[in-house]
């Protein structure tokens, strides 16, 4: 079972953003120069996945065009003798190869999966990630589940401890550990309240499924919001006998759908910067804070 595809839903309107959001998708907000979900495709592409679905919406249509060749661009880039700019460019738009649904609605997580079910082969994995979780890692993230995946054909989520306060804003999971980092999933709650939470591992948007697990998604029914989120059916399957995997994934997370999350994001990333980087260090230095 070799995962070929990966499925990246964007249609949610990031209503955390706004006024910034109100006409520019959020997964296009600029870490320095890339846009958030260029992050992710990175991820992916260094993963070793070629073919990536968005399950896009309304007013996304600039990450269309973010992923697509800009001819113009290039040209006027090459005539001003910006070679290795076209060059960078134009690589963005071969990254991979690239297939657009329209949700329609922005109802969660899990209706966006519902879009693509058509796309989907009937014995075939599929890795999926949530267009808010950065992760630097020196294995990319994505990888890092893949290798699990690979040892035990089963489905298998991203982990990582969370502070209780924060614990309502995630899935979270029970689970019995099993090796290093790995867990074998016993239950798990979408967006519990700190007393009911089973645990403090919580799920981060990244995602290895199982044909069985994908064929359950019709059952979902309406979560927190009125919006259908995958986790319940992940719980039915386990309730059936399913096995699920979770891990704690080596690498600093970026919740770049949080404000705070952005803002960090935004310095670790400019500290790293080849360009920038330096001069940011020694502007952050003088800061009297
Ligand atoms: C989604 C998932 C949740 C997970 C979170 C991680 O929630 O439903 O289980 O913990 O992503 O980022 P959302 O952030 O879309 O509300």
């Amino acid at each position: 079972m070799k995962i070929k595809k990966a499925v990246i839903p964007v249609g949610g309107f990031g209503t955390r953003f706004l006024p910034a959001t109100k006409a520019q998708p959020k997964e296009m907000l600029v870490l320095v120069d890339k846009p958030v979900i260029q992050f992710l495709v990175e991820e992916v592409v260094a993963s070793g996945i070629q073919e990536i679905i968005f399950v896009t919406g309304r007013g996304k249509r600039a990450i269309e065009d973010h992923f697509d060749y800009s001819a113009e661009l290039e040209h006027f880039l090459n005539m001003r003798g910006k070679h290795d700019l076209a060059k960078k460019i134009h690589e963005i738009s071969s990254l991979a190869r690239f297939t657009y649904v329209r949700q329609g609605e922005p109802k969660g997580p899990g209706h966006a999966l519902l879009q693509i079910s058509h796309l989907i082969g009937h014995d075939e994995p599929i890795a999926v990630l949530y267009g808010d979780d950065i992760i630097d890692a020196r294995v990319p993230c994505l990888k890092q589940l893949m290798n699990i995946f690979e040892k035990y054909e089963k489905p298998v989520i991203a982990l990582q401890k969370v502070a209780k306060k924060d614990i309502s804003r995630y899935g979270v999971v029970a689970g019995k550990k099993v090796a290093n980092k790995t867990y074998l999933i016993r239950e798990l709650i979408e967006k519990p309240t700190p007393d009911r939470a089973p645990s403090d591992l919580a799920i981060i948007g990244k995602y290895i499924y199982t044909p069985e697990l994908f064929q359950l998604l019709p059952q979902m029914k309406p979560g927190p919001g009125g919006e259908l989120f995958p986790t319940d059916i992940f719980d039915l399957y386990i309730k059936n006998g399913g096995e699920m995997y979770g891990y704690e994934y080596d690498g600093v997370r970026y919740d770049c759908g949080d404000k705070l999350g952005f803002l960090e994001a935004t310095v670790q990333i400019g500290l790293k910067h080849p360009e920038v980087g330096k001069g940011f260090r020694s502007y952050l230095k003088n800061l009297k804070l």
